[in-house]
């Protein structure tokens, strides 16, 4: 992707530009997003369910706090600017458990602070299910992309989702 000119980036460069001095990467499997964030000085904590994922993270940065938890019930303990869920998150965990993730990463943004997430529409989780989520969790939408560059959304396969917590 890289040697064809594409921003390997992509996600990171998008939370970058809300300007975050904190980041929750939530679902950060290897820690492909996180580090990126990281390296420019910001704040930058992840956490993952699956192990041997968070191993690979562990290794590639071991200055980042990495936790090994589940995002459903989540609770940190604290708040951050932005959290992000990037990689299709809530179409890994398990089917019927999306409304309690979304409900666990919302707790840890900051009043005024912004949730991120970016996933495929393909797989029978509409943006509207993912609203409903948000608005439960008292998350308001603030914008929708269909790419992670901030392509206009226009009913495509994916849809990059930035809501508010007022
Ligand atoms: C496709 S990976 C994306 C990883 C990373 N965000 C990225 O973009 O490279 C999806 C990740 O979500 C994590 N995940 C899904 N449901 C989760 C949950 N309920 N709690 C914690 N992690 C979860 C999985 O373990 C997996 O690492």
């Amino acid at each position: 992707m890289a040697a064809e000119g594409g921003d390997v980036h992509g996600e990171a460069a998008l939370v970058r530009s809300f300007r975050p001095a904190t980041v929750l990467d939530a679902g950060c499997g290897t820690g492909r997003v996180a580090i990126e964030p990281a390296r420019h000085g910001i704040a930058v904590v992840g956490v993952d369910v699956d192990g041997s994922m968070l191993d690979t993270a562990r290794r590639l940065a071991p200055g980042i706090p990495w936790h090994r938890r589940d995002l459903v019930g989540l609770d940190l303990g604290t708040t951050f600017d932005v959290v992000v869920m990037a990689g299709n998150v809530p179409l890994f965990t398990p089917p019927g458990m999306e409304p309690a993730l979304v409900a666990g990463v919302a707790k840890h943004v900051r009043p005024g602070g912004l949730l991120v997430a970016g996933f495929s529409l393909d797989r029978g989780y509409a943006p509207a299910d993912y609203d409903a989520q948000c608005d439960a969790a008292g998350l308001v939408l603030d914008a929708r992309f269909a790419t992670w560059s901030g392509e206009p959304f226009a009913d495509g396969e994916y849809a990059v989702s930035v809501h508010r917590k007022p």
